[in-house]
């Protein structure tokens, strides 16, 4: 089994070459070049069975795998399709996107950094369907509250020598979320955010979202990503999602704390430097936002008339168009809540998801507890319960109409 006197290895870093990812030795590993990796290829499993990956059993004296090429990814969609990059990318920035598309579906290992604990070996393995860059089919990740606002990740595996997580009772489940047009929602400014929040019902609809404030260090800043939105941008995500899905230590300068800097296991930490989240992020900013597959334009009128887009705003900022989200916290009731307090969210609380690339998703709402967008419909409570009533009581031809327009999503 594992040796847990195998050689420390060296920190990979990243860095282009002709267009090519480099991940590269330095330290003890020094003078063993440049050498291809199989990097495998993207866990399809649906079930939430993520499977075992060959890492156990590597000899220990195995060349590390120290270059991935771009190809393993196989190649990116067309620019402004699902999964490609966005039309406005400079040829810089579409350098580093597929680099750092080459990066999301770079296998990490024991010897590579990963663990102690971990869901996954790769970015991919999550957000793959129905392209790289997606959501996650059936897969589930299960949370659990813990202290104060510390929420607890119980990962699925434990490297040998460590012993597995006990799940809790009150664990909750969430699902990996698309990540097309992340960069769009990004760009959006603070100061709009907080502005169609409408904490205190001013224009009196029923409906109160709050900006999600967080800290980064000393400063309070707008929170945007997840589910909670408990998380301020593509970079602190990623940074994030490497060391609790991955078991990745990284450093990010200032940042470092927010990201887990140190681990248990016999790598030497950072396992990864700063330019390796600097590519999966130019990665993740520069997929384009899903293209709908045409327009319904009664279905629409419907959908605003029952309230929807109160919360699910077609234009979140002239930034991000069509996204469907207002980027807020609102209160969804009972029924949806998980027990979970996460930054500036409480158990009821959920981000407004944007809607935009409905029609690729499996797995709808925070847990994937729905199938269809009705069935992420009629869950609707708390804040949004007029509006769930409003829909119930269209008649089935708005109704019909009303789906189909989500169905161009
Ligand atoms: C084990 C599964 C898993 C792996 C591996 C994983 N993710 Fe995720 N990802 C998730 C889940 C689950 C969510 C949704 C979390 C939530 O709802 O708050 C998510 C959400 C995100 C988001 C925010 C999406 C949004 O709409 O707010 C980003 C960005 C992201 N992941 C990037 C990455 C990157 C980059 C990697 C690799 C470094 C990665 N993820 C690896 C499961 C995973
Ligand atoms: C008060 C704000 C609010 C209103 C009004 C609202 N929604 Fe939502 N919607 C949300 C939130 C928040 C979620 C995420 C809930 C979760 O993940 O558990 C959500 C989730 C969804 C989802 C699932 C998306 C996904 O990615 O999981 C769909 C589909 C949806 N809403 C459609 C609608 C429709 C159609 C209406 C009008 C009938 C509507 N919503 C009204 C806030 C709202």
């Amino acid at each position: 089994m594992f040796d847990h006197t195998w050689q420390r290895v060296a920190i990979p870093s990243a860095s282009i070459l002709a267009g090519q990812l480099l991940l590269c030795c330095a330290g003890d590993s020094g003078g063993r070049g440049v050498e291809r990796a199989d990097v495998g290829s993207v866990t399809t499993d649906v079930e939430g069975d993520p499977g075992e990956p060959d890492i156990g059993t590597d000899p220990v004296d195995a060349p590390l795998p120290t270059y991935v090429a771009a190809e393993h990814a196989g190649p990116a969609p067309p620019a402004g399709e699902l999964g490609g990059p966005r039309v406005d990318l400079t040829a810089d920035e579409l350098q580093r996107f597929e680099a750092g598309r080459a990066l999301f579906v770079y296998e990490f290992s024991y010897r590579t950094g990963l663990g102690p604990y971990w869901e996954e070996t790769s970015c991919a393995a999550c957000h793959f369907a129905p392209v790289l860059g997606g959501a996650g089919g059936g897969r589930l990740l299960t949370f659990g509250p813990g202290e104060g606002n510390d929420v607890e990740h119980y990962p699925l595996h434990a490297a040998p020598g460590f012993d597995p997580l006990i799940v809790p009772l009150d664990a909750s489940l969430v699902r990996p979320r698309p990540l097309f047009g992340l960069g769009l929602l990004e760009s959006v400014p603070d100061e709009l955010i907080i502005a169609g929040c409408d904490p205190n019902d001013d224009d009196g609809d029923g409906v109160r979202g709050r900006a999600a404030m967080g800290r980064v260090g000393p400063t309070l800043e707008l929170f945007r990503l997840g589910s909670k939105a408990n998380q301020p941008s593509v970079r602190s995500f990623t940074g994030n999602a490497l060391i609790s899905d991955m078991g990745i230590t990284s450093v990010d300068g200032d940042a470092a704390d927010a990201f887990g800097s140190a681990d248990d296991d016999s790598v030497a930490d950072p396992e990864v430097e700063a330019d390796v989240i600097d590519l999966l992020e130019a990665f993740v900013v520069g997929l384009a936002p899903p293209p709908p597959s045409g327009s319904e334009p009664h279905g629409e009128a419907v959908f605003v008339e029952v309230g929807c887009a109160a919360c699910h705003r077609r234009d979140p900022g002239p930034q991000a168009p069509g996204a469907y989200t207002d980027l807020c916290l609102h209160d969804m009731g009972d029924d949806l809540a998980n027990g979970i307090r996460d930054a500036d969210a409480g158990p009821r609380d959920f981000r407004t998801p944007p809607l935009w690339g409905l029609r690729h998703q499996v797995l709808l709402l925070h847990d994937g507890s729905a199938r269809t967008p009705e069935q992420a419909i009629v869950r609707h409570d708390g804040e949004a319960r007029s509006s769930r009533q409003a829909y119930e009581a269209l008649d089935l031809a708005d109704r019909d109409a009303l789906l189909a327009f989500l169905d161009t999503l």
